[in-house]
C-alpha cells in the first residue's frame, strides 16, 4: 500500500504537514529577486509555438553571445508547455513539443549556468487554453519543484469568481511548502491593483495588460487591448512607492528588437532600466542584430535597473514633448533620462543649477546647485558635469541616460 502511493500524494502530504507545523509556509521566498529579475521569455516572439530545441538552443545562445555575463539568468518558458494531467492530476509536458521532459531540460539549462522559469496560471486554463493550476496549486508547485523550476509566472486567465489577493497566496503558499526557492511572477495586468496586497506575496507583479511592439499604440486584441512603450510608461504614474527590494513593478517582458526603430528600443530599454523594471527579454536571442545586442546588454542602462538601492525613477520635468526623469542610486549616484516623446528632433539644454531634485520616496537629495556632478551618458559614452549647461539634440522617440556621480 505504501509503495502504490503516488509521489506526489506523499509530498503532498507532507507539505499539509508542514502547513501546520511550520508558520514559514506563509512567505515568500527571500532574496531571489534583490533586484529586478532578468532574463528571456519565449512568449513574445513564438506564442505557443515552441519546444525543448528551442528553449535549449536560447540557453545556449545566452552562454554564447554574452547575455548571461550581462545578467540574464532565466530562461522562461511561456504558454503552451503543457500536455494533460494524468489520473492523479499531475501535469506533464506537451510529448511531442517536450519529449525528453521537463527535468531533462532544467538539468540542461542549469548545465549552462542558467535558471529555469515555466508558466500557469491560477484558473482552471491558461490564456492560451492550457490546464491551469485551479484546484492544483500544490500538487503543481511541488511537481515543479521535482522537475527544478526555478521561476514562476502565474497567469490570470479564466479566474471568474476568484479573489486574486488569495488565489495568487495559495500558490505563494504552495511554492513555500514544495520547498524549492522559485520566483513568483505575479501576472494580473494590474486588473486588482496587485501592488496593494502582492508585497509579501509575489516577487512581482504585473501593472498593465500587454505590450505590443510599438511606440505609442493600444492595440486591440479584441475583449482587451495591448500596448505600446509610451502606454504602458503612462500607466505605472502613482505605482513607484510600492516597489522595492524583493516586490517589483513589472511593465512587462521587453519589446526590443521586435520592430521598434533602434531610438525606440534604447528609449524603451532606459525607462524599462529607470522604472526598475524585470528585463525580460522577449526577442529571439538565437540571432539577433547587432544593434539589438548592444541595446539589450548595455552595461550603463543595466547597471541603473539593477542597482541595489531598487528605487524606481520618476518624472520631475516635462517641457513640451521632453520629459525628464530621475533615479537616486546606491552612494549617492543618480540616473537621468531626457526622453523625446515628440516626433521632431528636440534641442535640450538643461541648467543643472537651476534644479534641486528631492525625492521624500527614498529621501534622497541632489542639490545641483551646490554640488557638482559628473556625468557619462550610457548610450553615447560622452562626458561632462553639472557645472555646464547639459545641451544636446535629443532624437525623435530616443533618449539620453546619464549616471551621476559627485565630485568631491
Ligand atoms: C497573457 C499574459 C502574457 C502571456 C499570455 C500567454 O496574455 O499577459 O504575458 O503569458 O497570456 O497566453
Amino acid at each position: 500500500m505504501k509503495q502504490s502511493m503516488p509521489l506526489w500524494i506523499a509530498a503532498h502530504g507532507l507539505a499539509l504537514a508542514g502547513l501546520v507545523a511550520n508558520p514559514a509556509h506563509a512567505q515568500k521566498f527571500d532574496g531571489l529577486a534583490a533586484t529586478p529579475q532578468m532574463g528571456w521569455n519565449s512568449w513574445n516572439t513564438f506564442a505557443c509555438d515552441i519546444n525543448e530545441k528551442l528553449i535549449r538552443d536560447t540557453a545556449d545562445a545566452m552562454v554564447k553571445n554574452g547575455l548571461k555575463d550581462a545578467g540574464y539568468v532565466y530562461v522562461n518558458i511561456d504558454d503552451c508547455w503543457h500536455g494533460k494531467r494524468d489520473d492523479k492530476g499531475v501535469i506533464h509536458p506537451d510529448p511531442e513539443r517536450f519529449p525528453s521532459g521537463m527535468k531533462a531540460l532544467a538539468d540542461y539549462v542549469h548545465g549552462r549556468g542558467l535558471k529555469l522559469g515555466i508558466y500557469s496560471d491560477a484558473g482552471a486554463t491558461t490564456c492560451g487554453g492550457k490546464p491551469g493550476s485551479r484546484g492544483h496549486e500544490y500538487q503543481d508547485a511541488i511537481t515543479y519543484a521535482e522537475w527544478g523550476i526555478d521561476y514562476i509566472k502565474y497567469d490570470w486567465c479564466d479566474t471568474k469568481g476568484l479573489n486574486s489577493a488569495g488565489a495568487y497566496t495559495t500558490m505563494r503558499d504552495a511554492i513555500r511548502s514544495a520547498g524549492r526557492p522559485m520566483l513568483f511572477s505575479i501576472c494580473e495586468w494590474g486588473d486588482t491593483r496587485p501592488w496593494d496586497w502582492a508585497r509579501d506575496v509575489g516577487h512581482s507583479w504585473r501593472t498593465t495588460g500587454d505590450i505590443y511592439p510599438c511606440w505609442d499604440c493600444e492595440f486591440s486584441q479584441g475583449s482587451f487591448s495591448a500596448w505600446g512603450v509610451t502606454r504602458i510608461l503612462d500607466k505605472q504614474a502613482g505605482l513607484r512607492q510600492h516597489a522595492g527590494p524583493g516586490h517589483w513593478n513589472d511593465m512587462d517582458m521587453l519589446v526590443v528588437g521586435k520592430g521598434l526603430t533602434d531610438d525606440e528600443d534604447k528609449s524603451h530599454f532606459s525607462a524599462w532600466a529607470m522604472l526598475a523594471s524585470p528585463l525580460i527579454l522577449g526577442n529571439d536571442v538565437r540571432s539577433m542584430p547587432a544593434s539589438t545586442h548592444r541595446i539589450v546588454t548595455n552595461a550603463g542602462a543595466i547597471a541603473i535597473n539593477q542597482d541595489p538601492l531598487g528605487v524606481s525613477a520618476w518624472r520631475f520635468l516635462k517641457t513640451g514633448e521632453v520629459e525628464y526623469w530621475a533615479k537616486p542610486l546606491a552612494n549617492d549616484e543618480w540616473a537621468l533620462m531626457v526622453l523625446n516623446r515628440g516626433a521632431q528632433a528636440a534641442p535640450v539644454s538643461f541648467d543643472w543649477g537651476a534644479y534641486h531634485i528631492n525625492d521624500d520616496l527614498s529621501k534622497r537629495t541632489a542639490d545641483f546647485k551646490h554640488k557638482r556632478y559628473a556625468w557619462t551618458d550610457a548610450w553615447s559614452g560622452k562626458t561632462g558635469d553639472t557645472t555646464r549647461k547639459l545641451e544636446a539634440k535629443v532624437p525623435s522617440h530616443g533618449v539620453v541616460l546619464l549616471r551621476l556621480k559627485a565630485k568631491t
